[in-house]
């Protein structure tokens, strides 16, 4: 089940789950200051939603129970998946993410691409951060530092969960304020920075040849559909999902049309 390995940084941990012989190897990357539970949804549906499927979902390095990298990048992230899909015995697998996981994915497309089968970007884009998205991080980074990571979660909360989850769900939205509370504060200032720094990925999209599909809450507000759109144009072999009632955390927030949409991509466009 859980599983760890020691890097030369420290460790990095994550759940292995479902079948190993002849399963399709599905890796699950969460965003933002998140930890493995954001697939919690589809950790429970696992047997019935994706059988066949072997899930591999990591802590990123400076999150859950993995150690931080010394110097933070997508790329440094997206070599941390690589070192684990070798611990795991598996050469090739669906790169699925979610928004800061998107961008991992999107780099781990470009410095290991013979290892991807298929691409699920969920509530995320190509662009890099502008002036405004910098200074937002710098901002963020200033707060964690003088106050901790408590400080920053009421300002994220509406960001990450769209109106419907926030009207109806409370639950919910205690259980994603949990989440990002306990998010270590040295891993919330390396992956902003690593964020703030991370290339424009929108030339690499013409670079993608495997099947890919965009997924995005209709009532994201921090990578919206439009985002979405432009993710799934710019890739040639791409469908696109818009997911209804779900804000930025989409997997959490409506796990039956999430699974479903990734379950049948699964069948048709990678097993197909
Ligand atoms: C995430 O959910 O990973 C973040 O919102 C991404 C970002 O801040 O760019």
């Amino acid at each position: 089940m859980e599983q760890t390995l020691a890097l030369p940084h420290g460790l990095l941990a994550w759940d292995d789950l479902g079948p190993h012989r002849d399963a399709l190897p599905l890796v699950l990357l969460h965003g933002f200051p998140h930890d493995r539970a954001l697939w919690t949804e589809q950790v429970a549906a696992h047997a019935a939603a994706f059988p066949g499927t072997r899930l591999l979902i990591p802590d990123f390095p400076g999150f859950g129970q993995s150690t931080p990298l010394a110097s933070p990048s997508m790329d440094g992230y997206a070599d941390a998946i690589a070192a684990m899909m070798d611990a795991s015995g598996v050469p090739r697998a669906v790169i699925g993410g979610l928004s800061m996981g998107g961008y991992v994915a999107l780099a781990f497309w470009r410095r290991h691409a013979a290892r991807v089968k298929a691409l699920v970007l969920m509530d995320t884009k190509a662009a890099a951060d502008t002036e405004a998205a910098k200074a937002k991080r710098l901002g963020l980074i200033d707060a964690v530092r003088r106050e901790g990571v408590g400080t920053i979660v009421p300002g994220l909360i509406p960001a990450q969960l769209g109106v419907t989850t926030r009207t109806a769900s409370p639950e919910l939205v205690e259980r994603v304020t949990v989440m990002l509370r306990r998010a270590p504060a040295s891993g919330v200032i390396g992956a902003a920075g690593a964020m703030m720094h991370r290339i424009d990925s929108t030339p690499t999209l013409e670079t993608i040849t495997v099947p890919t599909l965009v997924l995005v809450g209709e009532e994201d507000t921090l990578t919206p559909v439009s985002d979405a759109l432009a993710l799934s144009s710019g890739v040639s072999n791409s469908r696109l999902v818009i997911v209804g009632g779900a804000g930025h955390l989409s997997p959490l927030e409506q796990p039956a049309v999430v699974n479903a949409a990734i379950a049948e991509f699964l069948d048709v466009a990678v097993r197909g």
